[in-house]
Formats: C-alpha cells, structure tokens, sequence
C-alpha cells in the first residue's frame, strides 16, 4: 500500500490522495477538501478526521496548524413531531 492510499476519513473511504487532489487543483481550506472530496461528511460529522484533513491542508499550502480554519460544523437535524412544536407557543 502506497502512503497516499491511507484513508484519513474512514465513514466516507476518503484517502489520502483524494485530499491531496483536491489540494492541487486549489483547495486551500479544510471546507473546500470537504465540499470536494466529502471527507468529514460521514456519520460521525468529522470527529476523527478533521483533525488530519487540517494537518494535509497546513503541510500543502505551509501555514501553521493554528491558521487552519475548523470546519463549518452543522449537527443531523432530526424530525420532532409537530405536537412539540405547538406546545412551544403556550
Ligand atoms: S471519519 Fe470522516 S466523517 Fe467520520
């Protein structure tokens, strides 16, 4: 197995080279690996592998860890019946 077949996001099977890719046809940010390679996109919302998405992004565009932007973060949104909503207007 090549370095670059590592998989750094295991719930979405995205590899090392996958992100490498999208870093260079230009993606300089951790949103735009995710927005284009879906790493960090899977079921546990990037919990395990943004942290590494963030080192590739800082090694390739040579900024510290600490300028790398976390990613938006948007919880699941789950369905609630309709009667807890009503009992909110009371
Ligand atoms: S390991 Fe990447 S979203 Fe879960």
């Amino acid at each position: 197995m090549e370095a670059e077949e590592v998989i750094i996001c295991r719930c979405e099977d995205v590899t090392l080279k996958d992100i490498l890719k999208v870093i260079a046809e230009g993606g300089t940010t951790v949103n735009e690996v995710k927005r284009f390679s879906r790493a960090g996109m899977g079921l546990c919302q990037g919990k395990i592998c943004c942290r590494l998405i963030s080192q590739v992004v800082a090694a390739r565009t040579g900024r510290s860890l600490a300028r790398i932007e976390p990613p938006t973060s948007r919880p699941p949104v789950r369905p609630i019946p309709i009667g807890i909503m009503a009992d909110l207007t009371e």
